[in-house]
């Protein structure tokens, strides 16, 4: 009997172990969860149905290996040429309702709720805003059709509004995911796929990739800003008018060194010769919240870190490493900071 107990206790203590560390580790991720969001709230309310299941199913099954371990087997059970005994009639029943009736039952629950979850997600909307979203390395380019402006790493949405993001890829397959808003959706070369979703609560949401695409996997994180209709019309009028002139003549000046460098060859700023597409667009860069799609916070040190040496911060990246003066990196800073 003492060599038995653990090994009732180890599957139980691994699902124990689960549950608290699932809890200890929210702190800081967003979690599928706390949804802030309508698509979000379905896919949770499946979720709390399937896990509450999987917990009856867990503790009736244990319980029937505790019984088992704790009770002798029945000699009677077998009697050559005999009646079955009782046990041996229950047994049999036990097979059938828990090997067969109950089984399909809960699958048939299941698959019900998940269909009619599925097509409470995919159900299109009048007045949807249209966003498109392309999965690069490693990082997201942004674009707002309708008002011609693209950014990157950032959404921003009107809350309470359906939105429809319509995403691919030109690499790899990477995978769109804001857990608190809504489920996750590949981004597949050559192939573009729909999310929807209305987002409620006004907040700042952490996205990441959540299909494994190379060395920067973990680094390709965005935010999503929901923020009331008006904040949100004007952030989108805004940005709809390329950047207003240098204010300094530090970022005046800097703005002639990105156009003179290889810089322009790569990125595009509105209003500006630089039209280059392989790197982000950085007409707002000086608003966005960080660099690299979340491998540094954008603050002026850490852009003075990343135009020379974007490779030693993010290794795998395509920008290259840059031989350029101090005064030029700190005049780059000063341009690219002021652009909102
Ligand atoms: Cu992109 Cu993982």
């Amino acid at each position: 009997m003492t060599r038995r107990w653990p090994r009732v206790a180890v599957p139980v203590g691994v699902a124990l172990a689960a549950v608290l560390l699932s809890a200890c580790g929210s702190s800081g991720s967003p979690s599928m969860l706390d949804p802030k969001g309508s698509e979000a709230s379905h896919i949770a309310g499946l979720w709390w149905l399937m896990f509450g299941i999987a917990c009856g199913v867990y503790v009736i099954v244990a319980g029937f290996i505790v019984r088992a371990i704790l009770h002798k087997p029945d000699e009677n059970a077998l009697v050559d040429g005999g009646e079955p005994s009782v046990t041996r009639r229950f047994d049999d029943r036990m097979i059938v309702w828990g090997g067969v009736i109950v089984p399909v039952l809960i699958l048939a629950v299941l698959g019900v709720v998940t269909v009619t979850t599925t097509n409470a997600l995919r159900r299109p909307e009048a007045d949807a805003l249209r966003i498109d979203v392309v999965g690069k390395r490693w990082w997201w380019e942004v674009t707002y059709p309708a008002a011609h402006f693209t950014t990157a790493n950032e959404l921003h949405l009107p809350a309470g509004r359906p939105v429809e993001i319509e995403l691919t890829s030109d690499n790899v397959i990477h995978s769109f995911w804001v857990p608190q808003l809504a489920g996750k959706v590949d981004t597949i070369p050559g192939q573009v796929n729909t999310l929807r979703f209305v987002a409620r609560t006004p907040g700042v949401y952490k996205g990441e990739c959540a299909e494994f695409c190379g060395i920067q996997h973990a680094h390709m994180g965005f935010i999503v800003v929901v923020e009331s209709a008006g904040a949100f019309d004007r952030w989108m009028l805004q940005h709809s008018q390329p950047p207003l002139e240098p204010a300094s003549e530090a970022a005046d000046e800097g703005m002639a060194v990105f156009n003179a460098q290889t810089c322009a060859g790569c990125h595009t700023i509105d209003g500006t010769p630089a039209h280059g597409d392989v790197g982000p667009n950085l007409t707002d860069l000086g608003e966005r919240a960080t660099i690299g799609a979340g491998a540094l916070e954008n603050t002026p040190s850490n852009l003075a870190r990343w135009i020379p040496d974007a490779p030693g911060v993010k290794p795998g990246v395509l920008m290259p490493q840059l031989t350029l003066s101090s005064r030029d990196v700190a005049l780059l800073v000063t341009y690219l900071e002021s652009l909102k």
